[in-house]
């Protein structure tokens, strides 16, 4: 992978009808590349996912083996490709194909014997699945772990790394200070994690530490219908703005074996579809230049879209909804969290702000839109509503609705009505 992208979360699933019915887009000039996939000792394999890039392409699909171990791609662009197959506890079966009329790869998957390659390999939820939960403290510390250990990053995050318990303390030290950049921030220290870190500690170095790790539970692969998705990844260029070196992130996610990479470089935050079908993404990410974003879904070209910080840098953006007419909002941190509004088809940026006796949005704000057209959005100390549509110049005087409880005010700001909580502290 070049050092350049990293992997979108953003994940396009499309009906692999497409195989059946060649899509519109299919030119003379594509191709459908196929195969089967076994196991060493020849047993047809189904279930696995196989995975195809073009030289150069920023895109990376795939597909499952069906019953009978064979894999179909949906028509593809003649070229190079990389190929690889991969299932949980095999390890990576890598391919070249040179794609210029319809072919045949066959890949073949021997099995991972070594258990901590096996371990590194799992998706977060087998990694939490396999932790034991036999005894009543046990249960009530990896209820801790989850509730303590998975906001910031997955759990296959942190578990794919051994510490003995005092490794694990001098992790959890930290751990109970960092913001979600990983910098220790004053003062804070999270009492929930403090007043159970012994037991933690000790509870993570019995099942990621010196010893044998837990037995892995078992999944089975995908069959049927579900085996029928093709999955559709995009790169996205990293974030260049972190801080810690350009290059840093060496693993794009896509070799499972590699186990699961850091996001601290990732760009992305939310996602969602426009009404042509390409993908959109906040940035909540410390940087210059990427406030939102755009993926073509059909070329992978990306494109940034920047609002400008009362810092010098990009706002950040969290949450994204779209409404009916196919608009996006998002809050936006200019310096005072506002919503913003970006609409596809003219790629214009509007931000508003609520009235100054409420609160800005804020927290990890999410949004939505409701029937009316009103988007709704969480502030810090409750949820502000907005209306879209401009109010007549005699409706906008900020009186008190009548029908409104006690702790809402609704003002009108730039001829748009807002709603929300009183703000005790407007910031
Ligand atoms: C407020 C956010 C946050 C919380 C909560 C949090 N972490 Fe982290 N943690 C981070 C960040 C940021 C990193 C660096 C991540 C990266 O590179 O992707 C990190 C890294 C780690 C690492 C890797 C350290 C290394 O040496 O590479 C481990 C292990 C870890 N965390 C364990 C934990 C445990 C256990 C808890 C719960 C007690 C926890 N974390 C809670 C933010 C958090």
């Amino acid at each position: 992978m070049s050092g350049q992208h990293g992997l979108a979360k953003v994940l396009l699933l499309a009906s692999a009808a497409a195989i059946v019915l060649a899509p519109a887009s299919a030119s003379a000039a594509d191709h459908i590349l196929s195969g089967s996939v076994a196991s060493a000792s020849g047993e047809k394999l189904s279930g696995v996912t196989v995975s195809a890039k073009l030289e150069g392409s920023t895109i990376t699909n795939s597909v499952y083996t069906d019953e009978s171990g064979n894999y179909y791609f949906p028509p593809m662009a003649a070229g190079k490709y990389k190929v690889w197959a991969q299932a949980l506890s095999f390890e990576r079966a890598p391919g070249d194909v040179d794609l210029s009329a319809n072919k045949q790869q066959s890949l073949t998957l021997t099995a991972m014997t070594d258990p901590e390659r096996r371990w590194r390999q799992l998706p977060g939820e087998l990694m939490v699945a396999s932790l034991p939960e036999e005894t009543a403290e046990d249960a009530r510390i990896k209820k801790i772990f989850m509730n303590q250990c998975t906001g910031c990053h997955t759990p296959s995050y942190t578990l794919q790394f051994r510490f003995d318990e005092g490794g694990w303390n001098r992790i959890i030290n930290l751990m109970k200070t960092v913001n979600n950049r990983g910098v220790p921030q004053q003062g804070q220290n999270n009492q929930i994690i403090s007043l159970n870190q012994k037991d933690l500690a000790a509870y993570l170095a019995k099942v990621r530490g010196p010893g044998e790790s837990p037995k892995i539970k078992e999944r089975p692969r995908p069959t049927g219908e579900a085996a029928r998705a093709v999955w559709t990844l995009y790169d996205v260029p990293l974030n260049q703005d972190v801080g810690i070196g350009t290059h840093y992130q060496v693993n794009d996610g896509t070799n499972w074996a590699l186990g699961t990479p850091s996001y601290l470089m990732m760009i992305m935050h939310d996602g969602g579809m426009d009404l042509d079908g390409n993908l959109w993404f906040t940035s909540n990410a410390f940087n210059k230049n990427v406030s939102l974003g755009r993926i073509d879904a059909k070329t992978g070209d990306v494109k940034h879209f920047r609002v400008n910080r009362n810092d010098g840098r990009a706002a950040n953006t969290h949450g994204l909804t779209r409404d009916n007419e196919g608009n996006f909002w998002f809050d936006v941190d200019t310096g005072r969290r506002g919503l913003g509004k970006m609409d596809p088809k003219t790629e214009k940026i509007t931000v508003y702000q609520s009235p100054n006796n409420m609160s800005p949005l804020g927290g990890a704000v999410t949004l939505d839109v409701d029937g009316k057209g009103m988007v709704w959005a969480s502030a810090p100390d409750g949820v502000l509503r907005f209306d879209p549509k401009p109010r007549p110049p005699s409706a906008q005087t900020a009186r008190p609705s009548p029908t409104a409880p006690p702790a809402i005010v609704t003002a009108t700001a730039g001829g748009r009505r807002w709603a929300g909580t009183r703000s005790a502290r407007p910031i």
